[in-house]
């Protein structure tokens, strides 16, 4: 069993009877909607599942847990999900898939948002590793991105894996990867970004992480503060 897998199925077992759920997308939330899948499947957990993206829906779907549309619900037991990049005061860096909007909704919609990661997204500052993900509505790209770069940011709209086409999330947004200069901190670009006309959403979480679940040495271990 491999990191992602362990804290995946340490996550699944904290879910209890009769919970609402939210699926996070990515590859460490695949083993917790398995694993989730099994407990329903094996012990009869009674539980409800709402995704996070057009990929985890399908992949609930496929293994019969009983999904609720997004539009049915305004609250959620709890949500479970990766990410890219976890600072020490519990920021995060989410977007690598294409649904920001409906994961952040449900971050802030749960009582509890579980981020499960392994210790390569440990960051001492939100951007080190990967540009910040920002969704623009189409028509208004070209005056974002001339906004971030006056912020001193730099990037390109995102291009699809083969380079033939840009990728366009599940409600027609483009994507803005960019990378700023580490002198702003993640609550100066927070803010920044949630005050940029043309954004949709932006990949970087303040505030809405209640517990990180992180494998050391083979072990799981909570960090609730920093
Ligand atoms: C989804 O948009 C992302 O934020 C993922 O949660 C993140 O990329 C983590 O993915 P892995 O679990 O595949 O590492």
């Amino acid at each position: 069993m491999n990191d992602k897998e362990r804290v995946a199925h340490h996550a699944a077992q904290q879910i209890k009877e009769g919970m609402l759920v939210g699926l996070g997308t990515g590859s460490t939330a695949n083993y917790f909607i398995e694993e989730l899948a099994r407990r329903r499947r094996e012990e009869g957990l009674r539980v409800s599942v709402v995704s996070s993206s057009v990929v985890s829906a399908i992949k609930a779907q496929s293994l019969s847990l009983p999904l609720l549309g997004i539009e049915t619900i305004n609250r959620i037991d709890v949500y479970v999900d990766g990410a890219d990049e976890v600072t020490p005061d519990l920021t995060l860096l989410k977007g690598r898939g294409f649904d920001l909007v409906r994961e952040k909704l449900l971050a802030r919609a749960a009582d509890q948002f579980w981020v499960l990661i392994d210790p390569s997204k440990r960051v001492d500052r939100i951007g080190a590793n990967y540009p910040i993900p920002i969704e623009v509505m189409p028509f208004a790209w070209q005056m974002v991105k001339r906004n971030l770069e006056l912020l001193g940011g730099r990037g390109d709209l995102r291009q699809t894996a083969n380079k033939d086409g840009l990728v366009m999330t599940s409600y027609g947004s483009l994507v803005l990867d960019m990378v700023f200069d580490a002198v702003l901190d993640s609550r100066t670009l927070n803010n920044l970004l949630n005050n940029t006309p043309g954004v949709v959403e932006h990949g970087i979480f303040r505030n809405l992480a209640s517990v990180v679940l992180c494998v050391i040495d083979g072990q799981v271990v909570e960090q609730r503060t920093c």
